[in-house]
């Protein structure tokens, strides 16, 4: 397997008025091509931030960041977009759906900066709402729905660019415990195709089934035989 993922001692501080906040310190993480990794930890301890800088959302204070075959140190806010748009999809812990779209075209927005051929835009959309059962809000506008069908639609706007790999805060965390299931077949369907996904969870059952779980605790990684075990249900 060759890694899709490469973090080098990746450290992020960010600087406050109440002084600096080490929000990472020195993280070493290599994920690879079609692994499923689960990122649990307490709140604070550094797992957006994880998120963020891997998808290149945010930049890291130190360190190095690789992914498929990317440097991300090396490009520009303009040119990661773009990268990040065809190559990994993001599912934020908020959403951030653009609350002047409708719900179908929000998820036709990551098809523009693909340049996927207009003709096919909607009907993909589309599809990709029906995939993940938020058909029914695709001409509603992301205030007049629920936070489950908001979080249906975020997902659907990840993927519908067919990335190389999806990247959860929480993508689960709104769902009804039915509806979650769902998503996580889904997600399990997609590992089996080939696909590489990181998810932040705070769901113990659901870290406890994915095959690798990596814990962060004040801004670093734990290593395996301390992870808490109180975080996951086997
Ligand atoms: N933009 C920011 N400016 C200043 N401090 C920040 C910023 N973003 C995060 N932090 C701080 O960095 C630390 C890590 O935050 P982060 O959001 O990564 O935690 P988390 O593990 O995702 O927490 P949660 O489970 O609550 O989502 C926290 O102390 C947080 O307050
Ligand atoms: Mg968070």
């Amino acid at each position: 397997m060759e890694p899709l993922i490469t973090m080098k001692n990746v450290s992020k501080v960010y600087e406050t008025k109440a002084g600096p906040i080490h929000a990472l310190r020195g993280v070493d993480l290599t994920v690879n091509e079609g692994e499923f990794v689960a990122i649990v930890g307490p709140s604070g301890s550094g797992k957006s931030t994880l998120i963020n800088v891997i998808t290149g959302i945010d930049t890291p204070t130190d360190g190095e960041i690789v992914v498929g075959g990317q440097r991300l140190n090396d490009m520009n806010q303009d040119d990661i977009a773009t990268w990040r748009s065809k190559n990994v999809g993001v599912v934020f812990q908020f959403f951030q759906l653009l609350p002047t779209l409708t719900v179908h075209d929000n998820v036709i927005v990551p098809m523009q900066y693909a340049n996927t051929h207009r003709g096919e835009r909607g009907e993909r959309a589309l599809a990709m709402l029906r995939l993940v059962g938020a058909e029914h809000v695709a001409d509603q506008y992301p205030a007049q729905i629920s936070g489950g069908d908001r979080q249906r639609a975020a997902i659907a706007r990840a993927l519908v660019n067919d990335p190389v790999a999806l990247v959860g805060d929480e993508p689960t965390g709104n769902l009804d415990p039915e509806s979650a299931e769902k998503i996580i077949q889904l997600f399990e369907e997609l590992v089996d195709a080939g696909k590489t996904i990181v998810l932040v969870t705070h769901d113990r059952a659901l870290a406890g089934r994915l095959p690798r779980v990596e814990e962060v605790r004040g801004g670093s990684l734990v290593a395996e035989e301390d992870i808490d075990e109180r975080l996951l249900v086997r």
